[in-house]
């Protein structure tokens, strides 16, 4: 770890292996983490364990991905001089802090965070669910807390999981008169939640509509081309929808010249400007922005070797850093016995 680096604030995310990052992942969370790393100490999880709560079917699936992941955050320019790359699940002191948050909880409060909520609905897994996905987002709080984290950059479906984070360090430093645990900050992203190329309010790799960070230049095209744009524009000359347009939505949070896509903007809504047309646009500015992030992550998925060394290195720092406050917590608890 950088030394200088020392009393800076610290941010801490993750994400969990199942796929490759994506656009949405770069607008969710990614951008901040990049901005992040230059005002703090910040450590990135590669979340296996949470993975495993709804994928404990396919833990080869998990493996494969870790490296898929560490080369997406490489890529976009995560720098392991500033950020501390770990796996979650190699951190000993994550599940026994887990273990004792579990106690400062309760099963109906569990039961009611929003996001845990949808997922159980969107899995289908109705009162199947499986009692180690029931209880991630306490999992997900000894994350943040373990070390000590000021700032938690995520997408806004992540935010019940800090105020869950939150309600656990109050408890526990209310309970155990001690100022142990620091509140998190979430970061959310200034711009707006990237939609999917169907017009579906969140990209995600299970809708199928998520362009992603490695995608080929021919899929990006082959993407944007069947993007969902205003259904009702059907003629060139007919006036199109700008709002809710996500060819839009993605210009401005991927285009660069904000004044031609203003006009843009405005020749769609007059009528006059073709689909075709701002899809080639975007086409461009979307390939623009892709490319370094493609060729870097070329370069770097040369040498896998390389890369778990990095995430090898980066898991030591975390095991220490973790062990620290998994120490402080258990004093505070009066349960160091030796
Ligand atoms: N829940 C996050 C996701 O689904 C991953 C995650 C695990 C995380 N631990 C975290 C995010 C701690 C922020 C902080 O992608």
């Amino acid at each position: 770890m950088n030394p200088q680096k020392k009393n800076l604030p610290i941010a801490l995310t993750g994400d969990r292996p199942t796929g490759k990052l994506h656009l949405g992942h770069y607008v969710g969370s990614l951008a901040a983490r990049l901005r992040l790393q230059e005002e703090c100490k910040q450590f990135v999880m590669i979340a296996d364990a949470q993975a495993l709560t709804d994928h404990a079917h396919e833990p080869q699936l998990i493996r494969a991905h870790i490296l898929e992941v560490a080369l997406d955050y490489l890529a976009v320019g995560l720098d392991p001089g500033k950020t501390t790359l770990f796996i979650q699940s190699l951190v000993p002191a994550l599940p026994e802090l887990t273990q004792y948050f579990l106690n400062l909880v309760t099963w109906n409060r569990l039961k009611h965070n929003p996001t845990v909520k949808l997922e159980i609905q969107q899995k289908g897994y109705g009162e199947e669910v499986p009692a180690g996905f029931m209880v991630y987002p306490i999992s997900q709080a000894a994350d943040i807390v373990a070390f000590k984290a000021d700032f938690v950059p995520v997408g806004d479906d992540q935010l019940p999981m800090i105020e869950q984070t939150v309600e656990v360090v109050r408890k526990f430093n209310r309970l155990y008169q001690k100022d142990v645990l620091v509140e998190p900050k979430a970061i959310s992203s200034a711009q707006a939640r990237l939609p999917g190329i169907d017009g579906k309010a969140k990209m995600s790799k299970s809708l199928q509509n998520a362009i992603f960070l490695s995608d080929e230049p021919d899929v990006v095209r082959q993407k944007v081309q069947r993007m969902y744009t205003d259904p009702n524009h059907l003629r060139v000359e007919d006036p199109g929808k700008v709002e809710g347009n996500p060819v839009f939505t993605y210009l401005d949070a991927f285009g660069k010249d904000k004044e031609k896509i203003a006009e843009l903007k405005a020749h769609y809504g007059r009528g006059g400007l073709g689909d075709v047309a701002i899809k080639k646009y975007l086409m461009e500015e979307l390939l623009e922005f892709l490319e370094p992030i493609r060729k870097a992550r070329q370069e770097f998925a040369k040498d896998p070797g390389g890369v778990m060394q990095i995430l090898r290195k980066g898991t030591e720092v975390a095991i220490e850093a973790a062990a620290c406050t998994l120490r402080e917590v258990r004093e505070a608890m009066g349960t160091n016995y030796f």
